[in-house]
Protein backbone atom coordinates (compact mmCIF):
# COMPACT_ATOMS: atom_id res chain seq x y z
CA UNK A 1 0.00 0.00 0.00
CA UNK A 2 2.74 2.34 1.17
CA UNK A 3 4.83 1.42 -2.07
CA UNK A 4 1.56 2.45 -4.26
CA UNK A 5 1.17 5.66 -2.55
CA UNK A 6 4.78 6.06 -3.28
CA UNK A 7 4.45 5.10 -6.69
CA UNK A 8 1.26 7.63 -7.16
CA UNK A 9 2.95 10.26 -5.64
CA UNK A 10 5.82 9.73 -7.87
CA UNK A 11 4.15 9.61 -11.34
CA UNK A 12 1.87 13.15 -10.08
CA UNK A 13 4.68 15.34 -9.15
CA UNK A 14 6.51 15.35 -12.25
CA UNK A 15 3.79 16.81 -14.36
CA UNK A 16 3.05 18.95 -11.05
CA UNK A 17 6.55 20.53 -10.95
CA UNK A 18 6.58 21.16 -14.88
CA UNK A 19 3.06 22.37 -14.69
CA UNK A 20 4.53 24.82 -12.09
CA UNK A 21 7.95 25.68 -14.03
CA UNK A 22 5.70 26.55 -17.38
CA UNK A 23 3.05 28.84 -14.86
CA UNK A 24 6.27 30.49 -12.59
CA UNK A 25 7.22 32.45 -16.27
CA UNK A 26 11.03 31.55 -15.92
CA UNK A 27 10.31 28.53 -18.78
CA UNK A 28 11.96 30.08 -22.28
CA UNK A 29 9.47 31.72 -24.26
CA UNK A 30 11.11 34.08 -26.69
CA UNK A 31 12.91 33.59 -29.55
CA UNK A 32 15.96 34.96 -27.93
CA UNK A 33 15.37 32.75 -24.48
CA UNK A 34 18.39 30.24 -23.59
CA UNK A 35 17.20 26.80 -24.38
CA UNK A 36 14.70 24.83 -21.96
CA UNK A 37 16.41 21.59 -20.65
CA UNK A 38 15.99 18.88 -22.88
CA UNK A 39 14.64 20.76 -25.48
CA UNK A 40 17.09 20.39 -28.21
CA UNK A 41 17.21 16.24 -27.59
CA UNK A 42 13.09 16.46 -28.41
CA UNK A 43 13.06 18.53 -30.80
CA UNK A 44 16.24 16.80 -32.85
CA UNK A 45 15.95 13.46 -31.53
CA UNK A 46 14.83 11.66 -34.11
CA UNK A 47 15.64 14.27 -36.91
CA UNK A 48 18.63 12.51 -38.43
CA UNK A 49 17.48 9.00 -37.87
CA UNK A 50 14.35 10.33 -39.89
CA UNK A 51 16.34 11.99 -42.49
CA UNK A 52 18.74 9.11 -42.76
CA UNK A 53 16.12 6.76 -43.40
CA UNK A 54 14.25 8.60 -45.71
CA UNK A 55 16.72 10.88 -47.84
CA UNK A 56 16.97 10.29 -51.92
CA UNK A 57 19.93 11.15 -53.47
CA UNK A 58 21.83 12.23 -56.57
CA UNK A 59 25.38 13.30 -57.20
CA UNK A 60 25.99 16.68 -56.92
CA UNK A 61 28.36 16.80 -60.37
CA UNK A 62 25.15 15.67 -62.39
CA UNK A 63 23.65 19.49 -61.93
CA UNK A 64 24.32 21.94 -64.70
CA UNK A 65 24.82 25.60 -64.53
CA UNK A 66 21.33 26.40 -66.05
CA UNK A 67 20.10 24.07 -63.25
CA UNK A 68 21.96 25.99 -60.63
CA UNK A 69 21.03 28.89 -62.20
CA UNK A 70 17.66 28.08 -61.48
CA UNK A 71 17.92 27.35 -57.87
CA UNK A 72 19.95 30.56 -57.43
CA UNK A 73 16.40 32.10 -58.63
CA UNK A 74 14.40 30.04 -56.47
CA UNK A 75 17.25 31.06 -53.59
CA UNK A 76 16.91 34.78 -53.74
CA UNK A 77 12.80 34.63 -53.76
CA UNK A 78 12.35 32.27 -51.00
CA UNK A 79 15.83 31.42 -49.10
CA UNK A 80 18.09 34.59 -49.13
CA UNK A 81 15.79 36.34 -46.74
CA UNK A 82 16.76 33.63 -43.69
CA UNK A 83 19.78 32.03 -45.06
CA UNK A 84 21.71 35.71 -46.90
CA UNK A 85 23.78 35.89 -50.03
CA UNK A 86 27.09 35.50 -50.74
CA UNK A 87 29.30 38.32 -49.29
CA UNK A 88 26.63 40.19 -47.94
CA UNK A 89 25.70 41.27 -44.00
CA UNK A 90 23.18 38.71 -42.52
CA UNK A 91 19.85 39.52 -43.11
CA UNK A 92 18.20 41.17 -39.74
CA UNK A 93 15.42 38.50 -39.52
CA UNK A 94 17.71 35.54 -39.35
CA UNK A 95 19.46 37.23 -37.05
CA UNK A 96 16.63 37.40 -34.60
CA UNK A 97 15.73 33.86 -35.05
CA UNK A 98 15.96 30.99 -32.85
CA UNK A 99 17.18 28.77 -33.52
CA UNK A 100 19.29 31.17 -35.74
CA UNK A 101 19.00 30.11 -39.93
CA UNK A 102 22.67 29.06 -40.85
CA UNK A 103 24.29 31.42 -43.08
CA UNK A 104 24.32 28.85 -46.13
CA UNK A 105 27.26 31.28 -48.44
CA UNK A 106 29.49 31.81 -45.32
CA UNK A 107 32.13 29.57 -43.97
CA UNK A 108 30.28 28.68 -40.77
CA UNK A 109 27.04 28.02 -42.31
CA UNK A 110 27.62 26.33 -45.29
CA UNK A 111 26.24 22.69 -46.71
CA UNK A 112 28.96 21.68 -48.76
CA UNK A 113 29.51 18.64 -46.96
CA UNK A 114 26.14 17.32 -46.79
CA UNK A 115 25.02 14.81 -48.81
CA UNK A 116 22.53 17.03 -51.53
CA UNK A 117 19.47 14.40 -50.98
CA UNK A 118 19.69 15.47 -47.39
CA UNK A 119 19.35 19.26 -48.04
CA UNK A 120 16.65 17.98 -50.34
CA UNK A 121 14.82 16.42 -47.65
CA UNK A 122 15.23 19.91 -45.42
CA UNK A 123 14.01 21.61 -48.17
CA UNK A 124 10.91 19.60 -48.68
CA UNK A 125 9.59 18.76 -45.23
CA UNK A 126 11.21 21.47 -42.93
CA UNK A 127 12.91 21.26 -39.67
CA UNK A 128 10.29 20.98 -37.11
CA UNK A 129 10.24 23.82 -34.20
CA UNK A 130 12.79 26.10 -36.23
CA UNK A 131 12.39 28.83 -38.70
CA UNK A 132 13.11 26.31 -41.52
CA UNK A 133 9.65 26.09 -43.77
CA UNK A 134 8.76 23.37 -45.72
CA UNK A 135 8.50 23.57 -49.23
CA UNK A 136 7.17 20.91 -50.52
CA UNK A 137 3.70 22.25 -51.55
CA UNK A 138 5.34 25.18 -52.71
CA UNK A 139 7.76 24.45 -55.51
CA UNK A 140 8.45 21.02 -57.82
CA UNK A 141 10.50 18.47 -57.56
CA UNK A 142 13.18 20.47 -59.69
CA UNK A 143 13.00 23.51 -58.25
CA UNK A 144 14.06 21.69 -54.86
CA UNK A 145 17.01 19.71 -56.51
CA UNK A 146 18.04 22.60 -57.97
CA UNK A 147 17.90 24.91 -55.18
CA UNK A 148 19.47 21.89 -53.29
CA UNK A 149 22.53 21.85 -55.52
CA UNK A 150 23.13 25.55 -55.61
CA UNK A 151 22.94 25.28 -51.83
CA UNK A 152 25.43 22.05 -51.57
CA UNK A 153 27.74 23.21 -54.52
CA UNK A 154 28.39 26.79 -52.47
CA UNK A 155 31.72 26.62 -52.50
CA UNK A 156 32.35 25.89 -56.27
CA UNK A 157 29.75 28.16 -58.39
CA UNK A 158 30.41 29.34 -61.97
CA UNK A 159 30.41 33.20 -62.11
CA UNK A 160 27.30 33.15 -64.44
CA UNK A 161 25.52 31.31 -61.31
CA UNK A 162 26.68 33.61 -58.54
CA UNK A 163 25.50 36.82 -60.50
CA UNK A 164 22.70 35.44 -59.79
CA UNK A 165 23.02 36.05 -56.23
CA UNK A 166 23.08 39.75 -56.28
CA UNK A 167 21.11 41.03 -53.78
CA UNK A 168 18.17 42.49 -55.53
CA UNK A 169 17.54 46.33 -55.38
CA UNK A 170 16.39 47.40 -52.28
CA UNK A 171 12.60 47.80 -51.91
CA UNK A 172 12.35 49.86 -48.91
CA UNK A 173 14.12 52.88 -50.54
CA UNK A 174 12.13 55.45 -52.39
CA UNK A 175 12.17 54.02 -56.00
CA UNK A 176 10.36 54.23 -59.70
CA UNK A 177 7.00 52.67 -59.67
CA UNK A 178 7.77 49.33 -61.07
CA UNK A 179 6.82 48.51 -64.82
CA UNK A 180 2.91 47.24 -65.18
CA UNK A 181 2.67 43.74 -67.15
CA UNK A 182 1.51 43.94 -70.53
CA UNK A 183 -2.12 42.57 -69.12
CA UNK A 184 -2.46 45.69 -66.73
CA UNK A 185 -4.18 48.58 -67.68
CA UNK A 186 -2.75 51.95 -66.81
CA UNK A 187 -3.74 54.08 -64.24
CA UNK A 188 -4.62 57.04 -66.50
CA UNK A 189 -6.49 55.68 -70.05
CA UNK A 190 -4.57 57.95 -72.73
CA UNK A 191 -7.04 58.43 -74.47
CA UNK A 192 -8.78 60.27 -71.77
CA UNK A 193 -6.32 62.51 -70.71
CA UNK A 194 -6.35 65.94 -70.66
CA UNK A 195 -3.37 67.33 -71.76
CA UNK A 196 -3.38 65.92 -75.48
CA UNK A 197 -3.66 68.79 -77.68
CA UNK A 198 -7.04 68.63 -79.74
CA UNK A 199 -5.44 68.18 -83.24
CA UNK A 200 -5.78 71.29 -85.27
CA UNK A 201 -8.76 72.26 -87.17
CA UNK A 202 -10.99 71.05 -84.97
CA UNK A 203 -13.48 73.22 -82.85
CA UNK A 204 -11.71 75.45 -81.09
CA UNK A 205 -13.73 77.17 -78.02
CA UNK A 206 -14.97 80.76 -79.00
CA UNK A 207 -12.73 83.54 -78.14
CA UNK A 208 -14.45 85.62 -75.01
CA UNK A 209 -16.77 88.58 -77.29
CA UNK A 210 -15.57 91.92 -76.68
CA UNK A 211 -18.06 94.18 -75.33
C1 LIG B 1 11.93 31.88 -42.50
C2 LIG B 1 13.31 31.56 -42.53
C3 LIG B 1 13.80 30.47 -43.45
C4 LIG B 1 13.57 30.34 -44.80
C5 LIG B 1 12.73 31.23 -45.69
C6 LIG B 1 14.33 29.20 -45.22
N1 LIG B 1 14.99 28.65 -44.16
FE1 LIG B 1 16.30 27.07 -44.22
N2 LIG B 1 16.50 27.16 -42.22
C7 LIG B 1 15.96 28.13 -41.39
C8 LIG B 1 16.39 27.88 -40.04
C9 LIG B 1 16.00 28.70 -38.83
C10 LIG B 1 17.20 26.74 -40.06
C11 LIG B 1 17.93 26.10 -38.91
C12 LIG B 1 17.16 24.93 -38.43
C13 LIG B 1 17.94 24.18 -37.42
O1 LIG B 1 18.57 24.78 -36.56
O2 LIG B 1 17.94 22.95 -37.51
C14 LIG B 1 17.25 26.31 -41.46
C15 LIG B 1 17.96 25.21 -41.90
C16 LIG B 1 18.21 24.94 -43.22
C17 LIG B 1 19.14 23.94 -43.70
C18 LIG B 1 19.96 23.02 -42.83
C19 LIG B 1 21.25 23.70 -42.49
C20 LIG B 1 22.18 22.81 -41.73
O3 LIG B 1 23.20 23.33 -41.25
O4 LIG B 1 21.91 21.62 -41.59
C21 LIG B 1 19.13 24.01 -45.06
C22 LIG B 1 19.96 23.18 -46.02
C23 LIG B 1 18.19 25.03 -45.43
N3 LIG B 1 17.65 25.58 -44.30
C24 LIG B 1 17.91 25.39 -46.74
C25 LIG B 1 16.92 26.30 -47.09
C26 LIG B 1 16.54 26.57 -48.45
C27 LIG B 1 17.20 25.95 -49.69
C28 LIG B 1 15.53 27.48 -48.40
C29 LIG B 1 14.73 28.05 -49.55
C30 LIG B 1 14.09 27.10 -50.45
C31 LIG B 1 15.30 27.80 -46.99
N4 LIG B 1 16.16 27.06 -46.24
C32 LIG B 1 14.39 28.74 -46.53
C33 LIG B 1 15.16 29.16 -41.78
C34 LIG B 1 14.69 29.39 -43.06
Amino acid sequence: MKFLLGLLVGILIVPAVLYVYLQSGSAPAAATDAPMPFEKILARGSLHARIEREHPNKDVAQFTNPQLIEGADVYQKNCAFCHGLPQQPQSAASKGMYPSAPQLFTQDGTVTDDPVGETYWKVKNGIRLTGMPSFGAALSEDQMWNVSALVARADKLAPEVLTELKPLPDLSSPVPAMPLGPNVPPAVAPAQHPVVPAPSGAAQPAPPTPR
